[in-house]
């Protein structure tokens, strides 16, 4: 079980101060959001397949108020359904990749099911495969300010972020393929909808990840639309196909209550309950998990 967390404090100041919001500013700040967020939420109920504006910095800020709470801990929930262990690693490190990881809510999830199931992996070393360049200053200084609460006092989270278009870039050869040869796990949360669009060649990313890593397991997350649970079932039985895993998954279901709490102040003047600026309480997801042929 996840403990509680408390994320949105540290989110909220970290947007504050980074735009030069002062204290007595942040009531109005939090009230000024409330335009971005509706227009983030709207854009993700479209059809999936969507290119989505992460280039825009309101944008990524809704993102990380809406969403990146939320989504701290499906992977947690996700490994500890299969009770997934891990291997020693040299020096307590793990090397993971995290594909279409945006802000990388998921690598504090990550840490904290290492910190409770996993005490030999005392650090993670992770790069996070994203095209959005703007996405690099959150895990520069957001996410070092979050860490602390999902590791164990001696853990450490390094985040580096890679920033290409991960579909057109696995086929070359490039500065990816020296990290992703030393990768050990791979997290995939939330990207397979941004890549559904072309199947194949989502498909054959997903293959040279394989045989670009050494991987020997592969963890997906998604938000819960039907079409992706089919679309991951098609994949894994790709994968299988091509004889590089050695199950062949079908995804399960799951809807967790995030032991996070709104702010006050942000359900006063943001998540206000008018239109699509309800307080999120509840995320469904699908899940499954690789184990690659090695
Ligand atoms: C919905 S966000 C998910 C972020 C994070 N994993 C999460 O669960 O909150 C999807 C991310 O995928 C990235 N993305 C979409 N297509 C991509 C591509 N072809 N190559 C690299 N990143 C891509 C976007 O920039 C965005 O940051």
């Amino acid at each position: 079980m996840v403990s509680a967390h408390n994320p949105y404090p540290p989110i909220f100041s970290w947007l504050c101060s980074t735009n030069n919001i002062p204290a007595d500013k942040q009531t109005a700040a939090a009230a000024a959001m409330r335009r971005f967020v509706s227009q983030a939420r709207e854009h993700f109920w479209q059809p999936m397949g969507k290119q989505m504006p992460y280039h825009d910095g309101f944008f990524r800020a809704a993102y990380l108020l809406a969403y990146f709470p939320y989504y701290i801990e499906p992977v947690y929930h996700a490994l500890a359904a299969d009770k997934l262990q891990f291997a020693e690693r040299p020096d307590g490190v793990m090397k993971a990749a995290f594909f279409g990881g945006g802000p990388a809510p998921e690598a504090l999830g990550l840490a904290a099911y290492l910190r409770d199931h996993a005490p030999h992996i005392s650090a993670i070393q992770g790069t996070v495969f994203d095209r959005e360049q703007g996405w690099g200053k959150v895990h520069r200084e957001l996410l070092p300010i979050l860490a602390p609460q999902y590791l164990r006092e001696s853990g450490r989270l390094t985040l580096e972020h890679k920033p290409c278009d991960v579909v057109n870039c696995m086929g070359s050869s490039c500065s990816c393929d020296s990290v992703l040869q030393d990768t050990d796990f791979v997290v995939s949360q939330n990207f397979l909808t941004e890549i559904y669009a072309n199947r194949d060649k989502a498909f054959h990313t997903f293959r040279t990840i394989i045989e670009k890593s050494r991987c020997k397991a592969m963890v997906f997350v998604e938000n819960a639309y039907n079409d992706i649970f089919r679309f991951m079932g098609e994949l894994a039985g790709w994968l299988h196909s091509q004889g590089l895993t050695r199950n062949r998954p079908v995804p399960t279901t799951h809807c967790i209550r995030p032991r996070i709490t709104i702010p006050q102040a942000l359900l006063e003047n943001l998540f206000i309950g008018e239109g699509l600026l309800w307080p999120k309480r509840n995320v469904k997801f699908h899940r499954m998990i690789l184990f690659i042929k090695r």
